[in-house]
């Protein structure tokens, strides 16, 4: 039988990573966060002095693509958040990421969390979870994380930046964020991580 793949998807700060861990964890199964893959492209393209709307640029970025790079320390925060949904809207960019987390499950299965994991990368995927919460949790829970790590950060800034990374992602022509046909919908915006990850484990456990 195919390994067991679980997708993740939903908007930026809803609970996926936390999720995705908490699974893998419980599945003993390897966890890709694919956020991560147009944070270190957008870096790439960010290093070079050019623009990360620029096709033919971030294309090479995404091609050059090595493990290494998505362990960069500077792949979090406000300016990488803008460079990777700029490159995530990129044709060519995506493209040239499809086989890296097709292979990284290939052998033992994986969760992966992203945008379109459900929709364009495991389309045949077993289990499929759309993780949501709305704007104004978004933008509560992504103020605690960052008042954690001691950054000042203004609320407003905050919200009005989850609503304009939510609208680039819902629509951009190619991978729009939007939950499989057959996926599960789990809302967090009254669930904390440990109710949230006991509904998740129950729809696994339903399909395994
Ligand atoms: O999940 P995270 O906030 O790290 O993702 C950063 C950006 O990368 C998102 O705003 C989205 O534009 C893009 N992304 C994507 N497809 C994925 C994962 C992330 O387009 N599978």
């Amino acid at each position: 039988t195919a390994p067991l793949v679980i997708a993740i998807d939903g908007p930026a700060a809803a609970g996926k990573g936390t999720l995705a861990r908490r699974l893998a964890a419980a599945f003993d199964l390897p966890h890709l966060d694919t956020g991560l893959l147009y944070r270190a492209v957008g870096r790439r393209v960010l290093d070079q002095g050019a623009d990360p709307r620029d096709a033919m640029v971030a294309e090479a970025a995404a091609r050059a693509l090595t493990e290494e790079d998505l362990a960069r320390p500077d792949l979090r925060g406000p300016v990488a958040d803008a460079a990777a949904s700029a490159v995530a809207a990129i044709p060519a960019v995506r493209n040239a990421l499809v086989s890296f987390q097709r292979r990284f499950a290939a052998e033992k299965g994986a969760v992966l969390d992203g945008r379109d994991i459900g929709t364009v990368i495991f389309p045949d995927a077993p289990v499929k979870l759309f993780v949501t919460a709305s704007a104004e949790e978004r933008a509560r829970r992504r103020l605690l994380e960052l008042r954690a790590k001691g950054i000042a950060a203004d609320p407003d800034q905050v919200l009005a930046e989850i609503r304009d990374r939510d609208a680039q992602d819902e629509n951009r022509p190619v991978a729009p964020l939007r939950p499989a046909p057959d996926a599960v919908l789990i809302d967090t915006t009254d669930l904390d991580a440990e109710a949230a990850f006991a509904r998740a484990h129950a729809v696994v456990a339903e399909r395994l």
